[in-house]
Parts: C-alpha cells; structure tokens; sequence
C-alpha cells in the first residue's frame, strides 16, 4: 500500500488553532513518506504558524488568498481543491468545522472545501468544552453524514490547562488515519474518529519477542547476547498506541517493559517459543528478540568446578526456531508475521535469504557489526525487506522505528 501512495498529493488546510504547531510536524512526516503536500493557511493560523516555515517544510507555494488574482489567472480554486487525491485538516477548528457544516465559501479554506470532489479528512482541535458543546457535537453530526472522515480529537492534558477531549491527534495518528482513508473507496468510509482512525489496531492481538535469551551452562553460567530489549520494547509500546492487544514475551531484557501490555517473562529460547505458543491465535507477529540459536546440551546440574583440573567441553544442541516455527504454522499462523535479521556483514542478501528460508512475510534488517551501536543503543538503521522489495530507512531512533513499522502493520492488517 506504501508505493501505491508514495506521490499522492495531500491539500492540506491548516486552521487557527494553538495545534497548529503540530502540522509542521505533519507535513515533514508526510514529505518522508513521500506524499505530496500543498498547504492552505486560513487567517487565524497565520497567528501559530508562518507561511514562510509551511512553505520551507512542504517544499511548495502555500495558498492563503481566496482573491489572489494572479493564482486565480494560474490555478483557479477549483482546480486546486480537485487536483488532490485528499484534503486534510489540521487543525480543524470548533469554527472550520461550523462553516463546513454549515456550507459557507466566504475564505479559501472553506470555499476550497465546498469545491473539492475528494475524500476530506478532519483532525479536529479545540477546546474540551467547545469540543462537548452541543453545537459542535451537532456539526459533528452533519458533517458525519456528509461523509466527512475524522481523526482525534484525542484526550489529554490541553493548552489551556484543561483534561479531556480536544487535543488533536498526534501526527503520526493523522499519517495513519491519511493511509486509511487512501486506501479505502469513498463508499466505504471510516465515520468514526480516535477509536478507528487514530487506532487502527483496536480489536487486533500482536504477539512480540524481545530481548536475549539466556542458555544455562550450569546453574551460575550461561551463554547470551547482547540485546536490551530497547527495539522490541518500543514496537510492543507503538503498537499498543494504536489500539493493539499486545502479548510481549520477554528475555531477561534491561529495558523495562512497556505498560498496557501483557507481559510474559522467559529465559530461554524453549521457554520462549512455548510462551509465544501459549499467546496464539494473534492477527500479527513481531520477532525482534535475538533468540541463541544454540543451547548447552551437556549443562550440569551442579557447579561446575574449576580445581577438577583440565577444561570444560560444552556441547551444543539447536534451539527451536520460534520465527519459522510460527511461519508454518497451518491454521494458527498469524496473517502475518514479521521476523528481524541481526546481520554483521552482507545484510540485505542475508537477511533476504532469511526472509524466504523462514518463510516470513517481513524482515527488518539491520546491521548489528561492531561500532554500529544497534544493540542496547538508541539508534537504529533497519531495511524492510518485503515481497515487493527492499525499503531502506534511515537512521532513526528505535522508537521512530517502531512506529513506522507498527504503521505498517496497520495498513496490512
Ligand atoms: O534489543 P536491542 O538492544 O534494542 O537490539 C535490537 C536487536 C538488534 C536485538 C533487534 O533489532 C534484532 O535484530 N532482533 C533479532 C535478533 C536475531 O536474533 O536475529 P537473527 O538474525 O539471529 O534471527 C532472525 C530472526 O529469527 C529474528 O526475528 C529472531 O527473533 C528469530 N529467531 C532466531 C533464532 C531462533 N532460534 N528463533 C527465532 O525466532
């Protein structure tokens, strides 16, 4: 669904709202994703944004004038609401929301709206008595039933120190909520705000792997690795911000785990895959633990003792796959399931002959050598290795990471 967007032209109508601040925010996360964006600034929210700092973000002219009469001769009003594959806005306000309720074309915001033939999706902000008042609450009504799209408001602490719903969804909840609504026909809309849009997970179960394993030599010995369980952490919490049951199954991590979340704690790679067994049925899997591929098949019992004399030999046994145990399952495996590759050298081509020995519908690869800081680092640069080919992301914070794949999922899901 990525590619097919990659392009799409997004209007983007920018209210007077203190939440302005967070279109900028918008805007260079679209431009990321490779969206198109032509802004639109009303009057009032010159007042929380300058033309000049949309205009640098988007790349593009931003339109302000209904009656700019060069435009006009260039790109009439209609022309610009139509070229759009969506209008967004972002900041709606409790007074954009009135006049699109209401029909009035007296700005080029509204006027715009009027024009369009596009799918239109609001962001609201305001407020939470403005949001609650029963005028707002009836515009809500009547632009619901003109098939007007909608994300947020979200509740929280406000701008004007108040609690409750009002807040404007977070960017990367619009982005979301903007994919959705791409990716859906106009017959079948969302209608319904926070709860489908801003979380498009709700209703759907995740199981994630995180952290190390540890493989007893005796019972004061063990062979490990160096995972923190940071990355892994992060994709259960970006998951669980968008609605998602998550079960988390866990090494002996030195990240804490994520709140909200069901947390099942392990040692081993065999306790492990029983514990992600025990979590199935799951719509998604999300492998990111760096599970030891080997164990000690002659542990002892006892400590091994150093004045026997002579060294000790360990011999090992394989761990059980838990990534492609979980691939080929028959009935019980997920839709899909999304594996990591922690590679030092070749990384694309190994973790690509990865994807397909295991069977997996993803792989994130990235590159875990020596200086690279990936693990227990805050860092990460990973390529999605998919069917229809190889993205390569950035450098980005693990948590970045784990929004835009929990994005992702998302729209596959
Ligand atoms: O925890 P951090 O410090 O934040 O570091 C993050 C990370 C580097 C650990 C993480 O981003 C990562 O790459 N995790 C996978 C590590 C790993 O074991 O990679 P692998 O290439 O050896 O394994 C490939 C895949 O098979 C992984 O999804 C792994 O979970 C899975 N696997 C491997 C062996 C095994 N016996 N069972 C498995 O399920």
């Amino acid at each position: 669904m990525g590619t097919v967007m990659q392009g799409s032209r997004i209007l983007l109508i920018i209210g007077g709202g203190i939440a302005a601040y967070k279109s900028l925010t918008l805007i260079r996360d679209l431009k990321r994703e490779g969206f198109r964006v032509v802004p639109v600034l009303t009057r009032a929210a010159e007042e929380f944004v300058t033309p000049l700092s949309v205009a640098a973000l988007a790349g593009e002219d931003v339109h302000r004038y209904l009656f700019d009469l060069t435009r006009e001769a260039q790109m009439g009003h209609i022309q610009l609401s139509r070229d759009a594959d969506l209008v967004v806005v972002a900041p709606a306000t409790a007074d954009l929301m009135a006049k699109m309720a209401g029909g009035h074309a007296n700005d080029l915001a509204s006027t715009l709206l009027m024009a369009t033939d596009k799918q239109v999706l609001i962001a609201p902000a305001m407020n939470v008595r403005m949001w609650n008042h029963p005028a707002t609450q009836r515009n809500l009504a009547l632009l619901r039933s003109d098939g007007i799209q909608r994300v947020g408001p979200e509740e929280g602490d406000m701008a004007c120190g108040e609690f409750g719903p009002g807040r404007m969804a977070e960017p990367e909840h619009i982005l979301a909520a903007i994919r959705l609504v791409l990716g859906r026909s106009r017959s079948a809309p969302l209608r319904l705000g926070p709860e489908v849009a801003a979380r498009p997970l709700i209703g759907k179960h995740v199981v994630v792997t995180s952290g190390p394993t540890i493989e007893p030599i005796d019972p004061v010995r063990y062979i490990s690795n160096h995972s923190s369980g940071a990355q892994g952490t992060a994709i259960a919490e970006a998951l669980r911000d968008l609605g998602a049951k998550v079960s988390f199954v866990t090494g002996p991590a030195t990240v804490p785990p994520p709140d909200g979340v069901e947390v099942i704690r392990v040692q081993t790679a065999d306790e492990m895959r029983a514990a992600v067994e025990a979590a199935l049925p799951a719509d998604a899997a999300v492998m990111a633990a760096a599970v030891a591929d080997w164990k000690v098949a002659n542990r002892t019992e006892h400590k091994m003792k150093k004045d026997k004399g002579g060294m000790p030999v360990l011999e090992f046994a394989e761990n059980p796959d838990i990534l492609a145990w979980v691939s080929q399952l028959k009935a019980r495996r997920p839709k899909l399931v999304v594996g990591f590759a922690a590679e030092t050298d070749d990384v694309i081509a190994n973790a690509t002959a990865k994807r397909l020995r295991k069977r997996v519908d993803w792989i994130v690869a990235n590159d875990v050598s020596t200086g690279t800081g990936t693990f227990g680092g805050a860092d990460n640069t990973v390529s999605l290795i998919l069917d229809s080919g190889v993205e390569s992301w950035p450098r980005l914070g693990k948590a970045e990471v784990a929004r835009r794949l929990a994005n992702r999922i998302a729209e596959a899901l």
